[in-house]
């Protein structure tokens, strides 16, 4: 929300100096075009195809797409029930596959549920039980072997074992899941190590991790890792995750790849400003990203994580009156309206606000958000001469609302909120963002 023009003024001087409220976009420095990074998410996608109309797919900009047919009950319960078990996840992975390259999205095939760990505990078989790695080896070939002869390869990155860090999805020891990275995974993309624990020099599963894979040269071709705990942990923000994994890099003198945060946001954060807040910080640090899925059963199959609802009752698998939920709105502008060329970012000092910005010919657009939190911030626009705007004078700035609390609620449009007129002078434009509750993203756009 913005007020007036001497309000700003008044707010601007008072809390120059704290930086912990002030985020910063600077038009002088360009960052390249947006490839939506964060428009991926995992599961989402029905296993019938074409069962959600594709505008849904093409207004968000679907970007990555993670599956392998989870929580499919009998007789789809994976590989470990025999192939016939093995065979209805395979066909439901494939499904998935052929929507995301449908829409020109990558797709990160899950092998750890095509094993079948949602129906697996401790007296069921494990890759590598007993050093034997003959049924696990079997596994990996039938599976290339059927990848291949459904023309599955090109797009796919095979995530090597996700959140073996969890006893929900890996129950023998570190060393054994260690181990699986030797593998021959025939010239596909691989990812890893794919923990639930984000990368600290305390963790051991990243630490020997990152040491077995510098020794057997086994380098992922993205580092995949998940950042949905909580909202207010130090390691739960990939501003301070990124420098501690290029540090461990560094220590064990492994080269740098993209990085892939194939699961990101909490439940709580799911809701228009957490998406903004995320997307921000994801486009900052040229991370892709995949929404995490918090749904389960068919529900886990369908509504693109949250991102869709339905009008009458979206937990009913089989209805097809689809709506957007709160967020999809963000991720809509995100794609379809921040076009040109992304302008350098900084979010503010205390961690909580954020901005993703955008400079095209017609205009700047700065998409801002909240970790879930209230509270009072300004955004700072410096080099405003950089896209031909005088060094001082007075700018129109066009706010729009992206409102909604829940993820089952449906909201069709984002909303004008007005536009004022802002002064500003020594080429710097500094408003303030009232931010009176937890769950709102603003996008503000101005004429160049
Ligand atoms: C910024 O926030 C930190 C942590 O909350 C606090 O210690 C520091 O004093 C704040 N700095 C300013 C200038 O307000
Ligand atoms: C493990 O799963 C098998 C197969 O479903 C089942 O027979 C067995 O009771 C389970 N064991 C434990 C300890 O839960
Ligand atoms: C290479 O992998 C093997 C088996 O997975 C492991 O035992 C060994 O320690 C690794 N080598 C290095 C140098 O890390
Ligand atoms: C850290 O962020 C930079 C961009 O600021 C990016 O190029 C780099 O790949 C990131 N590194 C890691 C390890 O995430
Ligand atoms: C965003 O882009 C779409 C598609 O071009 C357009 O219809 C819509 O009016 C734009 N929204 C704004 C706020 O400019
Ligand atoms: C660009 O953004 C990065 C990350 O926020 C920041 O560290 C750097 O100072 C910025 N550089 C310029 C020139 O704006
Ligand atoms: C942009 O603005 C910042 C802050 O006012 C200034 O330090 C910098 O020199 C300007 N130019 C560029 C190219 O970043």
């Amino acid at each position: 929300m913005i007020r007036s023009g001497i309000l700003t003024a008044l707010l601007a001087t008072s809390l120059a100096a704290a930086d912990n409220i002030t985020a910063t976009v600077n038009l002088a420095v360009t960052k390249g075009s947006p490839e939506h990074l964060a428009s991926g998410f995992i599961y989402g996608i029905p296993d019938t195809p074409n069962f959600i109309p594709d505008h849904w797919y093409t207004d968000m900009g679907f970007r990555y797409g993670r599956a392998g047919g989870a929580q499919l009950e009998a007789p789809n319960r994976g590989w470990i029930w025999g192939l016939k078990e093995y065979k209805g996840r395979l066909a439901s992975t494939l499904s998935n596959y052929d929507t995301s390259r449908k829409y020109g999205a990558d797709f990160i095939i899950l092998p750890h549920d095509i094993w079948g760990t949602d129906h697996a505990n401790s007296s069921t078989v494990w890759p590598g039980d007993n050093g034997d790695w003959t049924n696990y080896d079997l596994f990996i070939r039938t599976l290339m072997a059927d990848l291949k002869a459904n023309h599955a390869l090109e797009g796919l990155v095979w995530d090597i074992w996700n959140e073996p860090d969890l006893t929900a999805f890996w129950v023998r020891s570190q060393q054994q899941w260690l181990d699986l990275e030797d593998k021959d995974f025939d010239k596909v993309q691989i990812s890893g190590p794919t923990l639930a624990g984000s990368p600290q020099t305390d963790n051991s599963w990243w630490t020997n991790w990152l040491s077995q894979v510098a020794g057997n040269k086994t380098i992922p071709d993205q580092y995949a890792y998940h950042l949905e705990g909580s909202s207010t942990d130090y390691y739960d923000d990939l501003q301070n995750t990124n420098v501690t994994l290029s540090a461990m890099l560094k220590t064990y003198k492994l080269p740098s790849r993209q990085v892939n945060i194939n699961e990101y946001a909490n439940f709580a954060e799911q809701i228009p400003a957490g998406a903004a807040w995320w997307i921000s910080r994801l486009e900052r640090y040229n991370t892709l990203g995949l929404r995490g899925n918090w749904q389960s059963l068919c529900v886990l199959h369908d509504l693109f994580a949250n991102l869709l609802t339905k009008v009458v009752d979206p937990t009913v698998c089989t209805e097809t009156d689809y709506a957007s939920a709160p967020e999809y709105q963000v991720y809509k502008y995100y794609n379809l309206n921040m076009t040109g060329e992304r302008a350098n970012t900084t979010g503010t000092g205390d961690r909580l606000m954020d901005v993703y910005a955008t400079i095209d010919k017609d205009k700047v657009r700065i998409l801002c958000g909240v970790r879930i939190t209230e509270g009072t911030w300004q955004i700072t626009v410096d080099n405003m001469s950089a896209v031909g705007l005088p060094k001082s004078g007075t700018i129109d700035i066009q706010t729009w609302g992206f409102a909604g609390t829940d993820v089952w609620e449906e909201v069709d449009s984002y909303s004008d909120r007005g536009i004022v007129s802002h002064t500003y002078s020594g080429n710097t434009l500094t408003f303030p963002i009232y931010q009176t509750d937890t769950s709102t993203a603003w996008a503000f756009e101005f004429a160049r």
